[in-house]
């Protein structure tokens, strides 16, 4: 299922496509894509940012792919009726509490990172952000003339079954969580750092836990990012430290995500609507492609989503690049011309891609 959304969300969408098409190939069978709207688009069709017919048709979907949501033609409108809500109400219905977020910088990535090589080089760490609760959703929560609140809130079972995730996503890795709170302030942290604890200790003694401060972890994420592993966290911590992470590779464009844990998966950039670009072929559909790699691992097809990874690797490489990724003495390419490229790396690889982790 497509949700093309707003901004530059149909572009990437629509190179994401592209991409699995070509990579279904003639031997195996291709996909079947429905398009539903979501977002600003469906507020302009319908009035609400999560049409009912969108989210039957998520519901029963293999999985989802989400371009962005939002803009600034809908930014007065009330919470409820802003395209973000739609998104935050589809991650809700599908319950897809967990989102993974790859931040790799190998070779293929680091030239364009605004920090040192030595710094960045060998970055590879797992963002597992909760996605359907924390202050996203805790109630109250009101908008008055002079005063609003929002809710922080987490109660145990949320917290465990995130932290699970993390345990099992670092055995598969270098076996080490970083759980990241503030739990020097916040009571919902207090609890957060309990249950993370208790499970390490009950259940992965094998597995190294640190904890770290949210502001902590900011900077270190920046002076030494080779340290991290696995980094648990809350809703808006991770949300705040993925774009972070983005200054590694030197853009959110490359960035990508898939938001699991229940029915159906939505697999997304990082990235959102970029509207100060969008509609000029130059967004950088890295992130894009790279999520419907994360899809294609999600559905069991890890050869297509490591020939996919291959012709990313391969695309970059030949520094065929987009303008938020570019390197001294190269000349931009568009969006399109990008996925033409990544498209022709697909076929020439098609025979010799590794297996890939799974939702790595
Ligand atoms: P943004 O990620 O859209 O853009 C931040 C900056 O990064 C901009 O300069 C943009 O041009 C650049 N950028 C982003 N993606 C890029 C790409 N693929 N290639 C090249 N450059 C890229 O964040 P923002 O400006 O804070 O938010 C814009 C709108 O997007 C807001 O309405 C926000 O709510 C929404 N948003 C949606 C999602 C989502 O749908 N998942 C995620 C984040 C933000
Ligand atoms: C993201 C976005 C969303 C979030 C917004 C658009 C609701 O920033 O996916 O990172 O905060 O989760
Ligand atoms: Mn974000």
């Amino acid at each position: 299922m497509l949700l093309p959304g707003d901004g530059v969300g149909p572009e990437v969408t629509r190179a994401a496509r592209r991409v699995l098409e070509a990579v279904g190939g003639e031997k195996t069978p291709g996909f079947e894509f429905g398009e539903y709207s979501i977002g600003g688009a469906a507020i302009d069709a319908t009035g609400v940012p999560l049409p009912d017919e969108t989210l039957e048709a998520c519901k029963s979907a293999d999985a989802v792919f989400l371009g962005a949501v939002g803009g600034p033609t809908w930014d007065s409108q009330p919470p409820d009726f802003r395209p973000e809500s739609g998104l935050l109400k589809l991650r809700k219905e599908l319950d897809v509490f967990c989102n993974l977020r790859p931040v790799v910088v190998d070779e293929s990535m680091s030239s364009a990172s605004p920090l040192k090589p030595e710094r960045v080089s060998g970055t590879d760490f797992l963002i597992v952000r909760e996605l359907t609760g924390g202050l996203y959703f805790g109630k109250p929560r009101s908008l008055g003339a002079s005063e609003a609140v929002n809710t922080m809130r987490y109660n145990t079972k949320e917290i465990r079954r995130i932290a699970r995730i993390g345990f099992e996503s670092a055995r598969s890795r270098r076996s080490h969580v970083t759980s990241v709170d503030k739990a020097n302030v916040l009571e919902v942290s207090v609890l957060w750092r309990n249950e993370v604890t208790t499970m390490q200790r009950d259940e992965f003694p094998d597995v190294e836990l640190v904890h770290m401060y949210v502001d902590n972890a900011a900077m270190q994420i920046v002076l030494n990012p080779g340290q991290f592993d696995v980094i648990l966290t809350s809703n808006l911590f991770g949300d705040i430290l993925s774009d972070l992470g983005a200054t590694l590779p030197g853009s959110v464009g490359v960035l990508p995500s898939a938001s699991i844990g229940g029915t159906v998966g939505i697999f997304e950039p990082v990235h959102g609507s970029a509207p100060d670009i969008a509609g000029t072929d130059t967004v950088n559909p890295t992130a894009a492609i790279l999520s419907a790699a994360m899809l294609l691992d999600s559905l069991g097809e890890t050869k297509k989503a490591a020939r996919i990874r291959d012709a990313v690797t391969e695309t970059l490489h030949a520094n065929i690049r987009t303008a938020d990724f570019v390197v001294p003495g190269v000349q931009p390419v568009g969006t399109t011309f990008f996925t033409d490229s990544v498209i022709s790396n697909l076929k020439q690889t098609e025979l010799t891609g590794p297996e890939s982790t799974v939702l790595r």
